[in-house]
């Protein structure tokens, strides 16, 4: 708008000095001297205009950046980044900035076409009326393009991965939608709130991922924060009413109530600050479209369990009249003698242990610089710069690190002492990282009949390295066993995945919890069954029977 009524004038001025240029003979005449007096004077009240106008935008994307720049820079106050990170409404709203906010005021600048040849704009850069700083911009964008492609960006792919994150937390935890928006995350205030419009977006993007009743609880959620803080412009507030209300509307549709829908959508359309609304194209939209049919989640036989577990909810067990107790183990090999083993039985045939202290702070700092290093070698081959900032945010990461560097061969003598198994039947160590809301849905460790080829027989162990604390979540859980094991930094958790028979054992299908807050770091070796024929000898009298019920 601005823009367009400076335009005009400008376009008149040119009109004028056009034809007296024609005419040329402007000096011979009192009368066409005050026309141009008068010239003059329009040009200057335009050019001011204009410029208060530009000053103006100015001003809003500054304050806008220095919004930005404010919660930036407390998240780098946070003593590490991934004390920031490891939130997950921080992590939605880094994301947030990243995709939408920063996109407003990089990509929407002061001017984006460059003047052509002939025409206004050529007239007026030649008269340097006002040439706009095009270079400035061009400079500035070429150094956007620079940074973008060199670390990555997140796109919008990225900014629905981290709210599906916080909608599978909801889900898995029972997190209320309006605990979450003041920053109480199961139980624990979080200095972060959430301002309507982060609501307001999560809604509209789980309206778009098709989960329409949790849509409508952040919906409402926004219109609730909204209300007690409105906007001081009063027809700015009917507006954000009015983008709730319409989102409201079309969720409410698709679960099933066109009547509630249609009031929303009236609501907006009567309300004499919104009547041009775009609900009018959402009334039309749903006036030719059948009410959908509710469709039923689906759930898994698994999810029961699993949500109860990774809750930390454990179900009564029968007394077996022998609790399972710690206990320190100096004997299973010299290694050990001076140093027991802190051993934690967690369940029995199968059994599964949990060693405590098996690696110190150190220890785990090496892992990392090594998978860092790795990751390095990586970045470099597919051509961009090797950096950490934007690798944090993605919610799961993956590196495989063999067994050379002295810290990784420390750990291949922990593996063997503890197991006894041949560690030259183990695959390289796999580290991964999860995020917010990072998980992984039950599964067994096995191949059975998806055994890649040259694979040396099937993953006999699975050994996990618990490589960080979790603030909260993150739990592995056995859900055909009555098991859940919070994370315990430098612990190791064992089990085998085979009978001795080397029949795949369905009980120990197992899953890592979403991470609620924090970041979980792991370390996983398997151990494959060929190399370990006189380590754990196979059993004569198969104990395959024992699975057989727990098999889906
Ligand atoms: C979830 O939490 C609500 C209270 O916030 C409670 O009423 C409900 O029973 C809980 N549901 C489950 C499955 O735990
Ligand atoms: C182990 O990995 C390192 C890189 O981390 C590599 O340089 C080395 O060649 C690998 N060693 C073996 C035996 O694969
Ligand atoms: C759920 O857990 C119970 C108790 O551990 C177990 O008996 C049952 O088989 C489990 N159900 C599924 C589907 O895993």
């Amino acid at each position: 708008m601005a823009h367009k009524s400076w335009f005009s004038v400008v376009a008149c001025f040119s009109f004028l000095i056009w034809s007296g240029a024609v005419r040329g003979e402007f000096y011979s005449s009192v009368d066409k001297m005050q026309d141009l007096a008068q010239v003059e004077q329009e040009l200057l009240k335009a050019t001011r205009s204009y410029l208060e106008q530009q000053q103006q935008q100015l001003e809003i994307y500054m304050s806008y950046v220095e919004q930005i720049k404010e919660e930036h820079d407390w998240a780098m106050e946070q003593v590490h980044l991934d004390g920031y990170l490891g939130h997950p409404l921080h992590a939605f709203r880094l994301i947030k900035r990243l995709v939408q906010d920063w996109d407003a005021v990089i990509f929407l600048p002061i001017t984006t076409n460059e003047p052509k040849e002939g025409g206004l704009l050529f007239l007026i850069k030649k008269r340097k009326i006002i040439t706009l700083r095009y270079d400035l911009f061009t400079e500035f964008r070429e150094f956007l393009e620079g940074i973008t492609h060199d670390l990555g960006y997140p796109d919008h792919s990225e900014l629905q991965g981290a709210i599906k994150g916080l909608a599978r937390l909801q889900n898995v935890y029972n997190l209320s939608t309006e605990h979450l928006a003041e920053g109480d995350i199961g139980g624990y205030m979080y200095e972060s709130v959430l301002h309507w419009r982060d609501c307001y977006e999560i809604g509209v993007q789980l309206f778009d991922l098709g989960d329409y009743r949790r849509s409508l609880e952040w919906l409402q959620e926004a219109f609730v924060i909204l209300r007690r803080n409105p906007e001081k412009d009063e027809q700015q507030q009917a507006r954000h009413v009015s983008d709730i209300r319409e989102y409201a509307a079309l969720a409410n549709f698709e679960l099933g109530n066109p009547i509630k829908a249609g009031n929303l959508l009236n609501r907006i359309l009567d309300h004499p600050q919104t009547p041009d609304h775009t609900a009018q194209h959402s009334r039309k939209y749903l006036e030719n479209r059948e009410p959908s049919k509710i469709v039923e989640e689906t759930t898994h036989s698994w999810s029961a369990n699993y949500t109860r577990l990774c809750q930390g909810i454990r179900l009564p067990e029968e007394k077996t009249g022998n609790p399972l107790k710690c206990f320190l183990d100096g004997k299973r090999h010299a290694y050990y003698t001076l140093a027991p083993l802190q051993v934690e039985p967690v369940h029995l045939d199968p059994d599964i242990n949990v060693y405590h202290g098996m690696l110190n702070s150190e220890q785990i700092l090496s892992i990392f610089e090594e998978a860092d290093k790795l990751e390095m070698v990586r970045s470099a081959v597919s051509g961009a710069g090797g950096t950490r900032t934007v690798r944090d945010l993605r919610v799961s990461q993956q590196t495989w690190l063999n067994y050379s560097s002295p810290v990784m061969s420390s750990i291949s003598r922990i593996i063997q002492f503890v197991s006894g198994l041949d560690i030259a039947g183990a695959e390289m160590m796999q580290v991964a990282n999860y995020g917010v809301g990072g998980q992984y849905e039950p599964h067994p460790d096995y191949f059975e009949d998806i055994l890649p080829k040259d694979s040396k027989g099937d993953r006999i162990s699975t050994s996990m390295f618990y490589l960080s604390d979790v603030e909260q979540g993150g739990y592995t859980v056995f859900t055909k066993l009555n098991v859940f094991l919070p994370p315990v930094k430098g612990a190791m958790v064992m089990w085998y995945n085979l009978h001795r028979s080397l029949d795949v054992d369905a009980r120990t299908l197992h899953a890592g919890c979403p991470v609620i807050v924090g970041s979980k770091r792991i370390g996983n070796i398997w151990i494959h069954s060929d190399y370990q024929e006189f380590r754990r000898p196979c059993d004569l009298t198969s104990d395959r029977h024992k699975s057989l019920a727990y098999r889906d």
